[in-house]
């Protein structure tokens, strides 16, 4: 029994194999435990001699067993230390960054434009007076767009403040403000009590314009507009000014560019609608009542402004076709844009 046993020990290859052995020839079931077990019962003088000899058997079987462990165990160690080795020089990966938003960079974009035209940027507040959201732009008191239901007002049991409808306000603002000669854009949120659907959102975005100087005409008005659409949609921009209303403006226009995919060749496409025009945003020439309220002679002064839709640039410029897709926050569409931080 003792050689077998010694034999399995050697014979162990890894630690599993020597627990099994351990079992096999040193556990309470062993040939040796059952040889120690029999000793009680063999008479007297005998005891002694079997004791002896069974007691040195397990000794060294036990012995054999310890030596063996420590040989698997420094070979394990050693193994685990290769196998698991860690190259501490390797460059970690990178965490994926962040994405700023398609339509920060798009006003941003659209700003950056404005000032490479010379203009300044000018910020205003999104609650805002409605005098200057309405009264100081020659809105009628009666004007529909006054009504609940287009405006959000902040405390309809006391009317004058709302969120503003569109960046129109700041026209006025800029105006007292820093006076003429002005070439002010302004970037900003505006909001209308729209259901939110693939072309509407309650609060959505504008970049609005305005130059006021002496002897601008309604060509200035067109040009500047022109570039700002070949800054955001490249070169070759065919553009239209199409009659509107605004009652800040005379005469207003709504802008409207040839559509870039179909030309107005294809009467089922999907950007324009089949139209052959996009619709970018309402101008005109600022009304004399407007500069009147902020305290400028339209005698000596004149000028244009416009607002164009910020998310309809998006659109435009990156193909996207359902608005909700800007504001679910969803990182994967974001992603697509590839504008790192
Ligand atoms: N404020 C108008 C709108 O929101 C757009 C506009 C701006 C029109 C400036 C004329 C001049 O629809």
């Amino acid at each position: 029994h003792v050689a077998a046993a010694l034999g399995a020990i050697e014979q162990a290859t890894d630690l599993d194999q020597l627990k099994e052995t351990r079992l096999a020839h040193a556990g309470d079931r062993s040939p040796l435990a059952l040889a120690n077990r029999a000793i009680g019962s063999l008479p007297g003088p005998d005891k002694a001699a079997a004791g002896k000899l069974v007691g040195q058997a397990r000794g060294r079987v036990n012995k054999a067993l310890a030596a063996r462990q420590v040989e698997l165990e420094a070979e394990r160690d050693e193994r685990i230390l290769t196998e698991e080795a860690m190259d501490l020089t390797v460059a970690p990966g990178r965490r994926p960054l962040g994405r700023r938003h398609v339509l920060t960079v798009t006003a941003e974009r659209m700003a950056d434009a404005m000032v490479g035209m010379g203009w300044e940027i000018a910020e205003g507040p999104q609650v805002e007076a409605e005098w200057f959201n309405f009264d100081a732009l020659n809105f009628d008191k009666d004007h529909p767009a006054r009504q609940m239901q287009d405006t959000f007002f902040v405390d309809p049991a006391k009317a004058g403040l709302v969120l503003r409808t569109h960046t129109s306000p700041v026209q006025a603002r800029s105006l007292i403000e820093r006076g003429v000669p002005l070439y002010v854009a302004v970037p900003g949120k505006t909001f209308r009590t729209d259901e939110l659907d693939a072309t509407h959102t309650p609060v959505f975005h504008q970049l609005e314009g305005i130059a006021i100087d002496e002897g601008l005409t309604m060509a200035h008005l067109k040009g500047t507009l022109d570039r700002l659409a070949e800054a955001m949609f490249g070169p070759g921009i065919v553009s239209r000014l199409r009659p509107a209303f605004f009652p800040f403006t005379e005469p207003s226009a709504e802008m409207d560019f040839r559509c870039f995919v179909c030309r107005g060749e294809d009467p089922s496409c999907r950007t324009c609608g089949g139209t052959g025009w996009i619709e970018w945003g309402g101008c005109g020439m600022v009304n004399h009542n407007v500069l009147r309220a902020a305290g400028v002679d339209p005698e000596r002064y004149q000028g244009f402004a416009f607002g164009m839709g910020v998310e309809r640039t998006a659109m435009f410029r990156h193909g996207i076709a359902d608005m909700r897709e800007l504001i679910e926050g969803d990182v994967r569409f974001n992603a697509q844009f590839g504008m790192e931080i």
